[in-house]
């Protein structure tokens, strides 16, 4: 079958899909068209100045790696001028970013993470960009922050653009999730992974195992689990990137499970490293529309009501047998 761009593809499936207006592809679009200014910037990164740090700390306290700060440079200045928006949200902007007047406003609100996986861009380990848009609720002027903290189950589309071997969008608009590799002689995402399921169990486990002294016992219990060989059970592989999206994006096709548990590193994150808005959300948002689980320890992360743009939370991710698992060990 020939191989349908993003665009001919959300538009075969516009019947079912109520999201295929014209607004959204069009979002969707200077989505992807930022996504392939990021990835050429990334593919040369070895030879670009934009390896290494600005110097500038950003309100997560890292520091900001200049590709960050790049990727993030391309997608506001993009998407503030579609006329989609109504309110922007970023990782690297400790408050909401304002849509000027003169740009026109829509009635999405998108919160992204530019560059996900930072600390390997110079070990030129595969790196992402993770998105999250919703529909307007009200329509206050100026825009309030209650207005955008909505549940990740109201998210109305989802995804993210992995630069690894070859470029990928993976997303879902609510109708199943769909892969798309980038195929830079015609310069266009074209359809590769239709309907990606992820499988019920897996053999792989995912998590940082350098915080094992910073855990609860609950949790130690969990990941002595996936250590300990029982019959009946497979050995679980660690498999540990250190980039959100490059697990996650193994976890959806193999299956199995990715963990960032809390831990007592920093009395400031006791939720763990990620972030609800741009990390958690998304990829929950795509693992139930792929046939998985996404929970904090004790609940759906689709149901967690967010009372911050940059509010952490613990992450359990993958096939459902393993997801349960946790559930069953936490007690929840
Ligand atoms: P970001 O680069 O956007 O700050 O995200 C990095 C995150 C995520 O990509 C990854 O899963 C996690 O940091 C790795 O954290 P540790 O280095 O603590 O394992
Ligand atoms: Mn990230
Ligand atoms: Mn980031």
């Amino acid at each position: 079958m020939r191989q349908l761009t993003v665009i001919e593809h959300l538009l075969l499936h516009q019947k079912e899909n109520p999201l295929a207006t014209g607004n959204f592809t069009h979002l969707l679009n200077e989505l992807i068209l930022a996504a392939k200014i990021i990835a050429r910037a990334v593919n040369k990164a070895g030879l670009m100045d934009v390896l290494g740090e600005t110097g500038e700390i950003n309100v997560q306290g890292e520091q900001v790696q200049k590709l960050d700060d790049f990727a993030n440079r391309v997608l506001i200045h993009r998407l503030q001028r579609s006329g989609l928006l109504y309110a922007m949200a970023s990782e690297e902007n400790a408050d909401l970013i304002e849509i000027p007047e003169q740009f026109g406003r829509g009635n999405y609100f998108l919160v992204f993470d530019p560059l996900d996986g930072s600390s390997n861009i110079a070990a030129n380990v595969s790196i992402g960009t993770i998105f999250s848009i919703y529909r307007r609720k009200n329509g206050s002027d100026p825009v309030i922050l209650s207005e955008v903290l909505q549940k990740g189950s109201e998210q109305v589309a989802a995804g993210y653009f992995l630069y690894g071997s070859s470029t990928m969008l993976v997303y879902s608009t609510g109708q199943g999730v769909h892969g798309f590799t980038f195929d830079p002689s015609v310069g266009e995402f074209l359809l590769s992974h239709p309907d990606i399921k992820i499988p019920e169990k897996g053999k792989i486990y995912s998590v940082n195992e350098g915080y094992w002294s910073y855990w609860d016992d609950k949790t130690k219990e969990i990941i002595s689990y996936f250590k300990t060989p029982e019959p009946g059970k497979p050995t679980y592989s660690l498999r540990y990137i250190g980039s959100l999206v490059a697990d996650f994006h193994r976890t959806l096709l193999y299956g199995g499970i990715f963990m960032y548990p809390k831990d007592l590193r920093d009395p400031k994150k006791p939720t763990g490293k990620l972030r609800l808005l741009y990390e958690a959300n998304p990829m929950a948002f795509l693992v139930e529309q792929a046939g998985g689980m996404a929970v904090d320890g004790e609940r759906p992360i689709l149901e967690i009501q967010p009372e911050d743009l940059h509010q952490r939370v613990p992450l359990f991710i993958g096939s459902k047998t393993e997801v349960q698992k946790v559930l069953e060990i936490y007690g929840a």
